[in-house]
């Protein structure tokens, strides 16, 4: 069979295992990947920890070529079960701790999931390669984040593949060892792994206590919008679609054994973006107990060793595999307050009992 893929040629519809697929970028991801290749079967491993949502993927449960199961990346048993009995060809590894104050409040998750849980799956994933006679085609695509670099000053060149990693987070640590694992295991053993360091992202889905959500949330409830420090912090915002197709042309058109950057050249402070967050919820929010919003904005402590800058050089994406983002922060932020304008039911089940005891703890003093 030929089919055709973003003017490459695919070889044969791919089985893929994707952890963490009820997550906020594993879930667009599951849904760009069903809508893009219907052909293709995808199996979800996720432990929906508090950051997972089944929900999320009800809809495609019942139409897509999707089978969902709830496991733990750390249960080798698990993993190596469903490798087998899926004749897995592709793994999108998302499943991780994602948050970093969550790190700061309790990092022993952080290591558990993003270390051992990594290399868990990898591991089975070599000994299944192994068993299946180490097949070019297979891939272990791990999926990472640009904090693994550490913090740029104001004037410091934007982060390449070959910036020196300098982690200051537990969360951005564990990612770090995580990354390094994979990468041992294309040099030690040929098995054929991408890795991709990520900028920010932002875009439905995405869990409310992260800093778009959570400043949209807070304005249609009338509460206080709390930015960390000065509110000079500097991100490198990325729209998840846009984050999907990259993963999808590092997936088909990657070379085993490399990093892939992915960023979409928005750096902006995060004061500038909780204004034109405000600004977006002014104009788009029929009702809004608070106007203008941003009166809601309220400086409070600051993240204990909050990185300052982040910006990512995507020079070698771009160039290498055609890839090239689609949205701009203005229509990618208007999409997404927007989006959370009319989902109102996705995430208000989520302002549970446990995030409210998250919210205190982060910001009670603050
Ligand atoms: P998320 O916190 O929204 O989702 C993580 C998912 O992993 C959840 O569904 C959770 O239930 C699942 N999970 C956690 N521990 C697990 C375990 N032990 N076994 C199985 N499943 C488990 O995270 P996200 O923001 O979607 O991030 C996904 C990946 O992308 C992460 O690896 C993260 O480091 C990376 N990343 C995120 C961003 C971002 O801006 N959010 C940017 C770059 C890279
Ligand atoms: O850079 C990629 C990373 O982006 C990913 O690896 C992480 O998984 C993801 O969570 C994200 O990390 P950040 O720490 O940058 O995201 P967060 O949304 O928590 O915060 C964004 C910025 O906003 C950061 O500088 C801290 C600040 N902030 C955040 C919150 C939640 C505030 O000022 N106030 C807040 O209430």
């Amino acid at each position: 069979m030929t089919l055709v893929d973003h003017g490459q040629t695919r070889t044969r519809p791919r089985t893929l295992l994707v952890t963490g697929g009820a997550g906020f970028i594993g879930a667009n991801f599951v849904y760009y990947w069903c809508e893009t290749y219907p052909g293709d079967r995808v199996v979800v491993l996720d432990a929906l920890t508090y950051a997972g949502n089944r929900q999320t993927l009800a809809p495609l449960e019942e139409k897509a070529n999707l089978r969902f199961v709830q496991g733990d990346i750390c249960d080798r048993a698990v993993v190596s079960a469903l490798l087998e009995e899926e004749a897995i060809d592709t793994v999108a590894h998302f499943a991780a701790e994602s948050h970093v104050d969550r790190s700061i409040l309790g990092p022993d998750a952080f290591v558990r999931t993003n270390v051992n849980g990594t290399f868990t799956l990898v591991e089975a994933f070599r000994q299944y390669w192994n068993a299946c006679n180490q097949p070019t085609h297979f891939r272990f695509h791990h999926v990472s984040t640009d904090e693994v670099y550490g913090s740029l000053g104001a004037d410091d060149p934007a982060f390449s593949e070959t910036t020196p990693y300098a982690p200051n987070s537990p969360y951005s640590a564990s990612k770090a060892g995580s990354d390094h694992l994979v990468r041992a295991y294309y040099h030690t053993y040929g098995l054929p792994t991408l890795i991709t360091n990520c900028s920010n992202n932002y875009g439905p889905y995405h869990f409310p206590e992260k800093l778009i959500p959570l400043m949209c949330i807070n304005i249609l409830m009338g509460k206080p919008l709390p930015v960390y420090g000065d509110g000079q912090n500097i991100r490198d915002w990325l729209y998840v679609g846009d984050h999907c197709s990259a993963l999808d042309a590092v997936i088909h058109r990657g070379t085993p054994g490399e990093t892939y950057n992915i960023g979409g050249n928005n750096e902006v402070k995060n004061i500038d973006l909780v204004h034109m967050l405000c600004a977006l919820m002014d104009e788009l929010a029929p009702e809004l107990p608070v106007r203008p919003s941003n009166k809601l904005i309220t400086f409070v402590k600051d993240r204990a060793g909050h990185d300052r800058r982040y910006a990512i050089n995507a020079t070698k994406i771009t160039s290498e595999l055609g890839w090239q983002p689609a949205q701009t922060i203005e229509s990618g932020l208007r999409h997404t307050v927007s989006w959370f304008l009319t989902n109102c039911e996705w995430w208000q089940p989520l302002l549970s009992d446990e995030y409210q005891a998250y919210y205190a703890q982060v910001y009670t003093n603050a």
